[in-house]
C-alpha cells in the first residue's frame, strides 16, 4: 500500500525561488541536508506557485525555479536520495489548496505576520494569493502526511496555522491528516551580511556587496570579502568576540565553517597578520567552496535532457503524483514540454497547458484523497 508508514520519518520543506542561494543558505542550512537524507525520507520543492503572490516575469521564474533545484542538487542535495520537485508539476496542492482555503478562518489568515508585513510593503499588489498563501502551504505539507517541517523562524506561524487547519478537517471527518512537527534544523554557521553584520545575509535582497551568492564569480567574492566590515577597534586582531567584534566573528564563523577549523585554531593562523591577511584568506576559502558547486550547477543547467528527467523523476516521485498517468503529466506540463527541441519552454509561467484534461485527474485526486482517508482511519 501507498500510503503505509515508511520506515524513517518523513521531512518535508519548500523553497520559494524568488532569489538566488546565498553563501547564508548555504552553510546554515543546505550543506547538511545531503547527511539528513541518511536519516529521513526527504521531500523538497521548489515553491513556484507561492512566488506568484508578487509579480514575476514568467521567463525568469521559470529560469529561477529551475535553477534553484539545479543549485540544489549541486550542492549535494541527491535526487536519488531525496525527493525533489517543483511545485506546480504535482497540481494535487492546488486541488488540496482549495479545499484547505474552505478549512482556514478570515480571521487566521488575518493575523499572519507575514501577510502583514509583506502588504504593508506592497500596498498596491495585496491579492488574494498573498493573504491565503498559508492554506496553500498547509496544502503542501499535509500531502505528503511528513512528521517534521523544517522552515525558518518566520515561517514557524504557517506551520503552526497548519497544525491547526488539519486538526480542523479531522475533527469534522475523521483521522485525514497526520499532524506535523515544525522542525527546527540544525544550525550549521549563522551567516551574517559583510557589510552590516549584525543583519542576517539575506536570501532575496538585491545582490548588494554584503551577500554572496553561490553562483557569484569568484573576482566578485573575493572584491567582496576584501570590502567586508570588520571593526573599528585598535587592536586590529583577529578575535572571536561577537559582542564586541561582529564583523570579524562573522568572517571567523565563514571561515570555520568553510575549513573546518576552529577558531582558536583561526586565530593562531592570523596572529600578528591583521585583516588585511584575514579577509582575502576568508575569500579565498570561500571561492574554493564554491567553485565545484557553481560549475556543477552550471553543467545541469545546460544539460536540458537531464533537468527534465530530474523534474519528472521528482514529480512522480511525489506520492499524491503516482495517481496521475504518464501521459497526463506530459500534458500538463504545457505544450512546450512535449515538444522535445524546446526543452523546457512553454508558454505559461507554471509550464502547464491551459488545455489540460484537468477533470480526469481531478477525479483520481478525490479518490485519492477518499484512499487517504480510508487508508488512515
Ligand atoms: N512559505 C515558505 C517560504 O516562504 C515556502 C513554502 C511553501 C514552504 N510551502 C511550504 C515551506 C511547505 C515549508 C513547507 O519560505
Amino acid at each position: 500500500m501507498e500510503n503505509t508508514a515508511p520506515a524513517k520519518k518523513v521531512m518535508l520543506s519548500g523553497i520559494k525561488p524568488t532569489g538566488d542561494l546565498t553563501l547564508g543558505s548555504y552553510l546554515g542550512a543546505i550543506k547538511n541536508w545531503a547527511e539528513r537524507a541518511e536519516q529521513y525520507d526527504c521531500y523538497y520543492f521548489m515553491a513556484d506557485l507561492h512566488a506568484l503572490t508578487t509579480r514575476n516575469d514568467p521567463a525568469l521564474l521559470r529560469r529561477r525555479t529551475l535553477e534553484q533545484l539545479a543549485q540544489y542538487v549541486a550542492c549535494g542535495l541527491d535526487p536519488e536520495k531525496n525527493t525533489l520537485f517543483i511545485q506546480s508539476h504535482v497540481p494535487a496542492h492546488v486541488e488540496l489548496g482549495w479545499v484547505l482555503n474552505c478549512y482556514t478562518m478570515f480571521g487566521e489568515l488575518s493575523r499572519m505576520t507575514q501577510f502583514k508585513d509583506k502588504s504593508a510593503k506592497n500596498a498596491d499588489n495585496i491579492n488574494g494569493g498573498l493573504f491565503t498563501y498559508p492554506a496553500l502551504m498547509a496544502a503542501d505539507i499535509l500531502l505528503y502526511q511528513p512528521d517534521y517541517v523544517p522552515v525558518g523562524e518566520d515561517q514557524k506561524q504557517h506551520v503552526e496555522l497548519t497544525r491547526d487547519v488539519a486538526q480542523r478537517f479531522n475533527n469534522l471527518y475523521g483521522e485525514t491528516f497526520k499532524i506535523p512537527e515544525p522542525f527546527v534544523p540544525k544550525v550549521g554557521a549563522r551567516v551574517m551580511d559583510l557589510l552590516n553584520p549584525n543583519s542576517k545575509m539575506s536570501k532575496s535582497d538585491e545582490v548588494g556587496n554584503g551577500r554572496v551568492v553561490i553562483m557569484e564569480a569568484p573576482e566578485d567574492i573575493m572584491r567582496k570579502f576584501k570590502r567586508a566590515v570588520t571593526d573599528c577597534d585598535t587592536e586590529h586582531c583577529v578575535r572571536y568576540d561577537p559582542e564586541n567584534k561582529p564583523g570579524v566573528a562573522n568572517l571567523m564563523s565563514i571561515y570555520a565553517a568553510v575549513t573546518g577549523k576552529t577558531f582558536p585554531e583561526i586565530e593562531l593562523e592570523f596572529d600578528g597578520l591583521g585583516y588585511g591577511a584575514f579577509k582575502p584568506a576568508v575569500g579565498e576559502a570561500v571561492v574554493e567552496t564554491l567553485r565545484p558547486i557553481r560549475e556543477e550547477a552550471q553543467k545541469i543547467m545546460k544539460d536540458k535532457a537531464y533537468l527534465e528527467t530530474l523534474c519528472k523523476t521528482g514529480a512522480e516521485r511525489a506520492p499524491c503524483a503516482r495517481s496521475i498517468r504518464r501521459s497526463d503529466w506530459y500534458r500538463l506540463r504545457g505544450k512546450g514540454t512535449e515538444n522535445r527541441e524546446s526543452g523546457i519552454r512553454s508558454e505559461s509561467p507554471l509550464a502547464t497547458d491551459s488545455k489540460s484534461p484537468a477533470r480526469a485527474y481531478t477525479l483520481s485526486f478525490h479518490f485519492s484523497l477518499f484512499a487517504f482517508h480510508f487508508s488512515l482511519s
